[in-house]
């Protein structure tokens, strides 16, 4: 093999590479956008951790467990996202879930999509 064709062929998978991480990055982005820093800088700030851990039920479901049960249901961010703003009940039991009408829609969406992604550590 010449030079120039062994330059060519590594430019070629360059190339290809480039092509598969441009396709990749703004699907996921577009899909989920978890920012798990983010989330759990609000979870903490508004006592989630209170009733909630990621993986263990406490007063409220964990949330490995809430992600679980909605992985099939492609509406789930929109709701929970109001459950977390105006409160829920009788889903996983007898306690409900407060409202938090003082956060932030970002906020809220933030935490939710981080929830149903399983709210991975980072
Ligand atoms: C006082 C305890 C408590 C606090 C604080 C709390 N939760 Fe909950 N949460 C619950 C309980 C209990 C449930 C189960 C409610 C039910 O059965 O419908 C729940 C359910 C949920 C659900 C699932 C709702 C559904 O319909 O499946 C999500 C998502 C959730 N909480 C997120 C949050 C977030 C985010 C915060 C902080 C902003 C938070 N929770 C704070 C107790 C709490």
């Amino acid at each position: 093999m010449t030079k120039e064709k062994k330059y060519g062929v590594r430019a070629l998978m360059i190339a290809a590479m480039f092509a598969v991480g441009g396709a990749v990055v703004p699907m996921q982005s577009a899909q989920a956008a978890v920012n798990a820093a983010a989330a759990q800088a609000i979870y903490k700030a508004n006592a989630c951790a209170s009733c909630h851990s990621a993986t263990q039920k406490l007063i409220g479901p964990a949330y490995a467990d809430i992600a679980a049960k909605y992985k099939n249901d492609p509406g789930a961010g929109a709701r929970l996202e109001k459950v977390v703003k105006n409160g829920g009940s009788g889903v996983w039991g007898p306690i409900p879930m407060p409202s938090h009408p003082g956060m932030s829609d970002a906020d809220i969406r933030t935490v939710v999509t981080w929830i149903l992604a399983g709210a991975p550590a980072k």
